[in-house]
This record gives structure tokens, sequence and C-alpha cells, in this order.
């Protein structure tokens, strides 16, 4: 119940343009099959965050600690996915949306340590309803430009009145110190819109290397204090 209340304020929320429209009786029911599609995401991003609740609960529990320092998700923005679906040449339908993009439903797991990173996803793909569809692993091989996390493409099921759906889900796993970057790293990027000088470039990259090395440091303090208890 409290599920349905979330997905419909989240839907309101989302198309709230279009009900000041002229005739939005109209366009919503032209638009009804991409706002079912969004819901349908919004169920699945529920099922990966449910199963991540369900970790860190036990992890709090037996290990008494918590590996997440955040969970965020997010629902891709429809003038977004237009603009992408657009840039990537895709056909312009509900149906090659879901077909070609995987990251229409996105979460950002911010974990306290970097193997709380590769613990946490070697448990999510393992379960056996979730299929993992690609990754991406931008910590063990960082982005030329210093940009550091771990991306997974996870196709998950979702339970529907007419069935069951397999849905895509983009979980990026971070750690603290790497979201840092990316967030102040994003923020940099898309105030101007224009492409970093070199300078800058390199500046941003060596400062993504000091916070890796931090990173490490970091992982070995946790693991000599570990290894002591
Ligand atoms: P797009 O999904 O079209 O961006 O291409 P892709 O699938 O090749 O991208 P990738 O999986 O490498 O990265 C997708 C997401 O990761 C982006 O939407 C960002 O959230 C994040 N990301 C990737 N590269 C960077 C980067 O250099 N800086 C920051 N701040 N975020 C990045
Ligand atoms: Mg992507």
């Amino acid at each position: 119940m409290e599920g349905e209340n979330m997905i419909e304020k989240e839907m309101q929320f989302r198309f709230k343009d279009i009900f000041e429209m002229e005739h939005p009786e109209i366009i919503l029911k032209r638009a009804q099959p991409f706002i079912e599609l969004m819901m349908e995401y919004q169920c699945a991003l529920m099922e990966v965050e449910t199963k991540l609740n369900v970790l860190n609960e036990e992890f709090a529990s037996k290990y008494k600690r918590n590996p997440f320092e955040s969970i965020k998700s997010r629902i891709k923005e429809p003038l977004s996915i237009i603009n992408k679906m657009k840039r990537k040449g895709f056909e312009m339908s509900v149906e090659s949306m879901e077909k070609n993009l995987f990251d229409i439903a996105g979460i950002r797991v911010i974990c306290s340590f970097c193997d709380d990173i590769y613990t946490i996803a070697e448990l999510l793909t393992r379960q056996d309803d979730i299929i993992l569809v690609e990754t991406k692993d931008y910590i063990k091989n960082p982005k030329a430009n210093g940009y550091r996390s771990l991306h997974l493409i996870l196709d998950i099921p979702i339970f529907l009145s007419t069935g069951k759906k397999h849905m895509k889900v983009e979980v990026q796993f971070r750690t603290i110190a790497m979201d840092f970057w990316a967030s102040l790293e994003h923020k940099l990027k898309y105030k101007k819109d224009i492409e970093h000088s070199e300078e800058i470039a390199e500046e941003l990259k060596d400062c993504a290397d000091v916070i890796a090395t931090m990173d490490c440091k970091m992982q070995e303090i946790r693991n000599k204090i570990e290894g002591n208890l």
C-alpha cells in the first residue's frame, strides 16, 4: 500500500507539467504507455532497494556494521530519455526505450570501504532472481579523467497483475571518496557548457588519484583494525 502511494506521488510529480497543459486528458492518454513503463521502472527500483536494505539489516545484525553510507535511486527524466534516444539514433518509441536504454532506472550505492563494494555487488548478483547483464569496473580500470565507480546493469523481475516482467536497473557502487570526486567533477562539468581545458582536466585527474590513494589507505587501516580484533 505504501509502495503504491509512493509510485502515485512520484508519477504525479514527474508528469505535473502535463496537468498544466491545455488538454491534459488527451496528452495523458497518449503518454499512458510511457507512464506505465516509468511505473514499472519505479517498481524495479523498489525491488533492488529492498534487496540492498535486506543485506544492510543482515550486516548490522551479524557484523554490527552498516556497509552503506547511502542509497539513492532515480528514474531518468523524460527529457533526458528523449535526448539520449536522439543522441544514440534509436527509434523513438516506448518499446525502443525499454530495449535500448539500460539506465532509465538507476541506483547509486555509496559504501564506506572499497572492499564493501565488491562484497555487496557479489552478494546481490548471486541472488537467483537477478541476471547480471553488464559490468563496468571503473575502479579497477578508472576512466581516463579519473572517474571511479563500479557500474552493474541488472535484470530483475517485477510481478504485475499481468504477470512477471523483466526490467533493467543500473546500479552504481562508489565509496564516499569516489562519490566526492564524481559529484564535484559533475558540477564543474555541467556548470560551464564547455569541455575542460587540458590543464583543468589534468588537475581533476590528479585529485582523483590522491582521493583513490586515500581510499586505499582507509581500507588498509580498516584491515589492520579488523586483523587486530
Ligand atoms: P551514458 O549512459 O550515455 O552516459 O554512456 P555509458 O553507458 O557509456 O556510460 P557509463 O556507464 O560509463 O556511465 C554512465 C553514468 O556514470 C553517467 O550517467 C554518470 O552518472 C556516471 N559517470 C560516468 N562517467 C563519469 C564521469 O566522468 N564523471 C562523473 N561525474 N560521472 C560519470
Ligand atoms: Mg549508461
